[in-house]
């Protein structure tokens, strides 16, 4: 079997239009009906669900969000407008813990020291920030019942803004962690790191 994989110069937002185009591509291809995106703001999660608007195709969007008080204290990251805005086009909104930090971030930060979390993240961030973030949410939509496991989904995720990975994965709920399956890199960044970061 032959596929092809992009890949972007540097990480980042400049590359979220051609992540998304892709991943509805890829979904096109192989008949894929969920896809799962990180989208902090919602602003990536309504690009992608205009693609899909444009391709009239019926696929289901799952956008998840950074849980409250992750920027500012008991502040949500996306607005209440923004999430009506995504709900009216049938996307799921889901804003929770952080699957590959949680309440080990909160033990690292106070005693310092490497948790087995945490460490998987940083393990799964040499194939970029995008590839952990588009696992994480994955486990995380898994979890609220808004994806199924049983059948392939398209994951995406980016470099703290926009979105420059989306991966063909076998989800899991996050006790089951260790049955995910990356079926494929649709997309991903060379140089893990924003152009601006170098
Ligand atoms: C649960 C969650 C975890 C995230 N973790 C990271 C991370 O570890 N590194 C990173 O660069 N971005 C991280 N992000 C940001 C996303 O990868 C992505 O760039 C962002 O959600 C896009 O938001 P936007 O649509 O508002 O631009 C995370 C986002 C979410 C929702």
């Amino acid at each position: 079997m032959e596929k092809s994989i992009t890949y972007f110069e540097y990480a980042g937002a400049p590359n979220t239009e051609e992540t998304l185009k892709l991943a509805v591509n890829r979904a096109e291809e192989l008949n894929i009906k969920n896809i799962v995106i990180s989208s902090t703001t919602g602003d990536s999660a309504l690009k992608l669900l205009e693609i899909i608007k444009e391709k009239k195709l019926n696929i289901s969007v799952s956008t998840v969000s950074y849980h409250q008080g992750f920027h500012e204290v008991d502040k949500m990251s996306i607005d209440e407008e923004t999430i009506k805005k995504l709900n009216e086009q049938g996307a799921k909104v889901f804003m929770g813990g952080h699957a590959l930090s949680g309440v080990e971030r909160a033990i690292s930060t106070k005693f310092g020291g490497a948790n087995p979390v945490e460490i998987i993240a940083q393990t799964l961030r040499n194939f970029g920030h995008g590839l952990k973030v588009a696992y994480e949410v994955s486990l995380m939509a898994a979890d609220a019942g808004l994806i199924p496991t049983k059948e392939e989904v398209i994951a995406i995720g980016g470099r703290s803004k926009g979105v420059d990975t989306a991966i063909v994965l076998k989800p899991s709920i996050m006790k089951n962690f260790f049955d995910s399956e990356v079926r494929e890199i649709i997309c991903m960044p060379r140089n893990k790191k924003k152009i601006e970061e170098l």
